[in-house]
């Protein structure tokens, strides 16, 4: 079947989209209309992306009023490029950079591909879910005063499951040692529309900000935005960074579903204010679960906030694990955004029906009740990863069996996409931990994945 006739065949089985793109296929809501005769190239009058100064540069300017940013560029490659291009403009080879360990693997593509030299801020992991917390502004000014002369932090907030850090505090600390802050905020570009939302860290004197339009907000998948929040950023070396990262060829039918989402959500406050009251009681109709559970801010020990729009439903006290929650929930015509061992994360949006947040609340509520208490996974540990990347130096490698690699340095990223945040970088030393908590992935059903090898088999490793 070719996929276009798969696409068609699924949008009529008519499920509830809880993942992103954030449009939810609500053409009721946003129209219909990105069709092939839309599809152009730059052709006289449609100006360059690369080069933009008319119909192209109004939607960036556009993008930067909405955002209040210094200035906003368009990005068709989704965060992804926009990650890669803004840690090239503002390093050089050999550069010192902080990043924190839970980012995206982009972020460990740039470090290897522009040869920096990476020390890790590490946040705390929940023992019980083993889900990442904030980064704590103490642990960012210890690493810049054991590493002078750092030229950038990166952090990503919120995270893949709504974990946010206390950005204010974290820029604060990043400037008074002459560095500057890309916060990865992929998962929080709506954060900007509704004043019950957490505060986006344009606001929280971020340097450099990427956000993906698709995740959260009504735009096609791959539509994003990077912007410049403050004077310390040379806009032309960014754009010059993009040119080498984006695609020369960048599909109008995109740049116009971005001009289109900020249209919507310059003109649709109040559609987030429904959002919100909506969430209000998705969260009451929940709160009568017994064995699943719905993540709050209470139950972590170092969370700074958490997005309420990501809704983690926890199935780490019940009797089944987040595959499983996943796969039961498809039986009620209910997709979700990802599941793993312990829980399973769905992505809200403004472009949600009431009726659909509420019939997936409904399905949870009828799901626990057939479920028992019990808990059949072992508790998360904290993996214990080395500080030091040396992922760019020139190793000679080997492949040994996985199983038995403890001690060794791995020369893969090993990592469950999504969310794509490595558990093993190249470069990092190969615990006992990490061995058992991949074993354990896959006995839960979990597709582990590794840049070379079939993982849990093989593994390359540097060879001494
Ligand atoms: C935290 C984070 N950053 C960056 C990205 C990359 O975003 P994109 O898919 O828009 O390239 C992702 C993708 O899942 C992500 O989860």
């Amino acid at each position: 079947m070719l996929l276009k006739d798969k696409l068609i065949k699924y949008k009529k089985q008519n499920f509830v989209p809880m993942h992103m793109p954030g449009h939810k296929r609500n053409t009721k809501l946003l129209g219909n209309d990105f069709l092939y005769d839309l599809d152009i190239t730059e052709i006289e009058g449609f100006d360059n992306l690369h080069d933009a100064n008319s119909c192209l540069k109004q939607i960036s300017d556009f993008a930067s009023k909405v955002y209040n940013t210094k200035k906003s560029f368009m990005l068709v490659n989704g965060s992804t490029c926009g990650i890669l291009a803004g840690i090239h403009a503002l390093t050089k080879c050999g550069d010192k950079i902080i990043v924190a360990r839970n980012c995206h693997k982009s972020v460990y593509n740039a470090i290897e591909l522009f040869q920096l030299n990476c020390s890790y801020l590490y946040p705390k992991i929940d023992e019980k879910t083993g889900i990442c917390e904030s980064i704590n502004p103490k642990d960012v000014e210890e690493a810049l005063k054991k590493n002078m002369g750092a030229k950038l932090v990166v952090v990503t907030s919120p995270t893949y499951e709504g974990v946010m850090s206390d950005i204010i505090e974290i820029a604060k600390v990043v400037h008074k040692f002459n560095a500057l802050l890309f916060v990865d905020e992929a998962h929080g570009a709506h954060l900007y529309f509704n004043e019950n939302f957490c505060t986006g860290a344009i606001n929280c004197g971020a340097d450099l900000v990427v956000q993906s339009l698709h995740k959260t907000l009504p735009a096609l998948t791959q539509c994003a935005l990077l912007h410049i929040c403050s004077e310390r950023i040379d806009d032309k070396k960014i754009s010059n960074s993009l040119s080498v990262f984006e695609t020369s060829s960048p599909s109008y039918i995109l740049m116009s579903s971005i001009e289109e989402c900020l249209h919507f959500v310059f003109k649709n406050r109040s559609k987030f204010n429904q959002l919100s009251k909506n969430l209000v009681g998705f969260y009451n109709i929940t709160d009568k679960l017994k064995n699943l559970k719905i993540l709050k801010i209470e139950d972590f020990k170092h969370a700074y906030a958490v997005d309420k729009t990501k809704i983690v439903v926890l199935t780490n006290q019940s009797n089944i694990t987040g595959i499983e929650l996943a796969s039961l929930l498809r039986k009620n015509k209910i997709e979700v955004e990802m599941s793993c061992a312990n829980y399973v994360v769905a992505i809200t949006s403004v472009c949600d029906s009431k009726e659909n947040l509420f019939s997936f609340a409904n399905a949870l509520v009828k799901i626990d009740e057939k479920l028992k208490k019990s808990a059949i996974l072992k508790k998360f540990k904290n993996i214990k990863l080395i500080a030091k990347h040396p992922a760019f130096e020139d190793y000679e490698k080997k492949q040994i069996e996985f199983a038995n690699s403890e001690g060794e340095i791995s020369e893969e990223y090993v990592y469950v996409y999504p969310p794509g945040i490595p558990f093993i970088v190249k470069g990092e030393e190969i615990s006992k931990e990490v061995i058992e908590y991949v074993f354990e992935l896959r006995k839960n059903g979990l597709d582990v994945k590794s840049t070379f090898s079939d993982l849990p088999d093989k593994i390359y490793i540097k060879n001494p």
